[in-house]
């Protein structure tokens, strides 16, 4: 028996500072959704908790990018949002939002508790300030070069690329956004939660306790940030927008958005059960008794009560902060349960790169919605099935295609076509017939059914969607068998006994896939219900028999309809047109101004045919010590391996090269660096800002390749 008694499924608050993607809805939303929707129909008590993160420097620099206020850009995109979600069936119970008052109060409340029990230490320390515009440089509103993956975009908080946690000061040539201007360190005073008071604890609770239970990407991320040792973190910023710090002596310091954000988990529940309590919304599943006549502060059992489940979904670049920062504030506080699993997803890529708002390479799902209305199910049934659940996956229009073809049309929605009208016209009526004598075939088919019934509630139980979702679409495989083997368009002419048997099955069948169409699909389970006349409240959950003989279907409408050439061209156009645009703007960014031409005197074939230029490959890279721009490389070169010195230690980690293919200058001669003989030379593009990138084979080439 579970410990549990109900559930608090929540999907991350998305920043309300532009539309959302597909990456995002396959990343969090719609795996929660599944979950909820599939313990909804098992008669769980849950409730599905999110809304709209508009704090953080990301949504004031987005204001100023559009030219307007910080409250427009939230209102807007909160609507947007909310819209969304709406039109895509995720159903959460609430959509709240962190600017309501209510949210302001919680985080104040839990921020002022964790303050008097003297939970957060005052340290006074250097920050980035820019001068020109007369502010500190809070997360996003400084880049620099990322000293994990040299991705030279990278925010104070994170790096987008490699997804690691950053703070501004491990940036490698930081930049502030507001000016360009490289920013001056000024002193400042802020709260900080000692993290490392947690380690042991997190020891304990997280790489001991879950060891066995969460995925290994999250574990593995987890535990390997744990075992980096943890520091203090700040918790407050010096920022005009978010959460103003309840403290005296606090002027014009607001929380870290990562603060106050999952506490707009606890927030919306709240707002959740005021509503509910002042019957402002009605509760839209009737069939949770317990939800009924709730008092405002009802909320509480939901968070403070050990046999609540609580069940983060996510993406990965939200790891540390729900499985280490919020667990610490949870555990700090001592009042509150904390989550007993953190199904994050790793990222979805689009058509081979990574997916960006800012970049234009992704499908938005605006655009999706107005260009595919109507066919909501379709994108999530593509996203379940090629779900980055256990490592990135990769979305592209022709795979959506295919998969909406050959599968939605061709198996599912072939195998309902033919039950639906074929009953319509043997059985004039529309009623389903009487069984009459069944053979091993039925046998099968109903043991194919359980078996996959059983597949289905497994794999969501363990956060297997997209494995669910195959074991769904078994159930319509074997339907289809079924009908192919007994061809009962055939037997009607010469056997009515065996037809109306088979049909009988398959009718059922349909039955069972409507019901579990549901998390995956439901706009079409609605579908499905009415073509069938049945409904959801009447299946019998532990019966093969949902139709009983007699029983009036209703009318016959395609479930799916196949999506032509000329649509998915349409959408790749759109992508091209992007990319080209992305290539103009590389060229204009990198445009080398006449200064830098600089260009060498001419030299002759002879010259240039003494240089020998070879493939290499990175197999170890360290530190030199007493020298911070150099890195002691050994690289294979196919017949021998060297030791390379090379000042590359400002632009690459030495983890970040390991395994990296390079060119060689292999015929230069030995000299020694800081008491290290180096054996060659990479070879590197230099950047107008100084920067420099490897210069690498476009594909692998085997180590030693001449190049030429
Ligand atoms: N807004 C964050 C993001 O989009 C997620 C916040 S999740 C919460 O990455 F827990 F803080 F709410
Ligand atoms: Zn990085």
């Amino acid at each position: 028996m579970s410990k549990f008694n109900r559930t608090l499924v929540t999907a991350a608050l998305p920043y309300a500072n532009g539309p959302k993607h597909i990456g995002h809805i396959a990343g969090a939303y719609l795996p929660a959704d599944i979950y909820v929707r599939f313990l909804r129909n098992i008669g769980k008590e849950v409730i599905f908790i999110c809304g709209s993160d508009e704090h953080g420097t990301a949504i004031p620099i987005q204001a100023t990018k559009e030219g307007t206020t910080s409250q427009a850009i939230i209102d807007r995109y909160h609507d947007l949002l909310k819209l969304n979600f709406e039109q895509l069936g995720i159903q959460f119970d609430i959509y709240h939002r962190t600017s309501s008052q209510l949210h302001h109060e919680t985080a104040q409340e839990i921020f002022k508790e964790m303050y008097d029990k003297g939970l957060f230490t005052e340290e006074v320390s250097e920050q980035y300030f820019d001068e020109q515009a007369n502010t500190f440089l809070a997360d996003r509103y400084i880049k620099g070069t990322c000293p994990n993956c040299a991705y030279n975009n990278a925010y104070g908080d994170q790096c987008e690329k490699c997804g690691k946690t950053l703070s501004p000061k491990e940036l490698i040539n930081p930049l502030s956004t507001l000016s360009g201007n490289s920013p001056i360190l000024k002193e400042t005073k802020h709260w900080y939660l000692p993290l490392q008071d947690y380690e042991p604890w997190l020891k304990e609770w997280l790489v001991e306790g879950h060891k066995n239970d969460w995925k290994s990407t999250v574990y593995g991320q987890s535990k390997s940030w744990i075992d980096g040792g943890l520091t203090p973190r700040a918790m407050t910023r010096d920022l005009d927008w978010g959460v103003k710090v309840p403290l005296p002596n606090a002027e014009g310091k607001v929380m870290y958005v990562w603060f106050d954000a999952p506490i707009g988990y606890i927030s919306a529940t709240k707002a959740l059960f005021k509503e509910l309590a002042e019957n402002k919304i009605e509760y839209a599943y009737p069939q949770h008794t317990t939800l009924k006549n709730v008092k405002a502060e009802d909320w509480k059992t939901w968070w403070q009560q050990e046999d609540t489940r609580l069940l983060h979904f996510i993406g990965k670049d939200n790891i540390v902060f729900h499985c280490i920062i919020f667990p610490a504030m949870l555990k700090g506080t001592n009042k509150f349960i904390l989550p007993d699993n953190v199904p994050a997803n790793e990222f979805l890529n689009l058509e081979g790169d990574k997916m960006s708002t800012s970049r234009k390479w992704s499908v938005e799902m605006a655009d999706y919605l107005e260009d595919f209305a109507g066919k909501e199910d379709v994108l999530r049934y593509v996203l379940t099935a090629i779900a980055p659940e256990t490592k990135d996956s990769d979305f592209s229009w022709k795979d959506f295609q295919t998969r909406n073809n050959s599968e939605l049309v061709a198996i599912l929605g072939n195998f309902i076509n033919r039950v639906a009208v074929l009953t319509q016209k043997f059985y004039d009526g529309d009623k389903v017939p009487f069984p009459k004598k069944t053979s091993p075939k039925e046998i099968d088919l109903m043991a194919e059914l359980e078996r996959c019934k059983t597949a289905i509630e497994t794999n969501i139980e363990n956060f297997k969607f997209r494995e669910a979702l195959a074991e769904y679409m078994n159930i319509a495989r074997a339907g289809n068998k079924y009908l192919a083997d007994n061809e009962p368009w055939k037997t009607v002419k010469t056997n009515q006994d065996l037809t109306d048997t088979v049909m009988y099955h398959s009718l059922q069948l349909a039955a069972h896939l409507a019901r579990w169409m549901e998390p995956f699909m439901p706009f079409t389970a609605q579908k499905l219900y009415a073509i069938l006349n049945f409904e959801k409240a009447n299946y019998k959950k532990n019966n093969f028999e949902q139709l009983i003989a007699g029983h009036a279907i209703g009318q016959t409408v395609y479930l799916f309809s196949n999506i032509e050439d000329e649509i998915i061209a349409k959408q790749i156009d759109k992508l091209q047109a992007t990319k080209l645009k992305m290539t103009e703007n590389i060229q204009i960014e990198n445009t080398v101004t006449p200064s830098e031409i600089d260009l060498k005197p001419t030299i002759t074939f002879d010259d240039f045919a003494k240089i020998d230029l070879r493939v290499g490959t990175i197999l170890e890279a360290e530190k030199v010590e007493k020298a911070d721009k150099l890195l002691k490389l050994k690289v294979d070169l196919g017949f021998e391996q060297r030791t390379i010195v090379s000042g590359i230690a400002m632009y690459f980690s030495p983890e970040s090269l390991i395994g990296k293919q390079v060119c060689v200058l292999a015929n230069l001669v030995p000299r020694k660096i800081k008491g290290i003989e180096s054996n060659g030379m990479l070879l590197l593009a230099e950047n107008a800002d100084g920067s420099l990138k490897l210069m690498q084979p476009e594909e692998f080439a085997s180590s030693g390749s001449k190049i030429a």
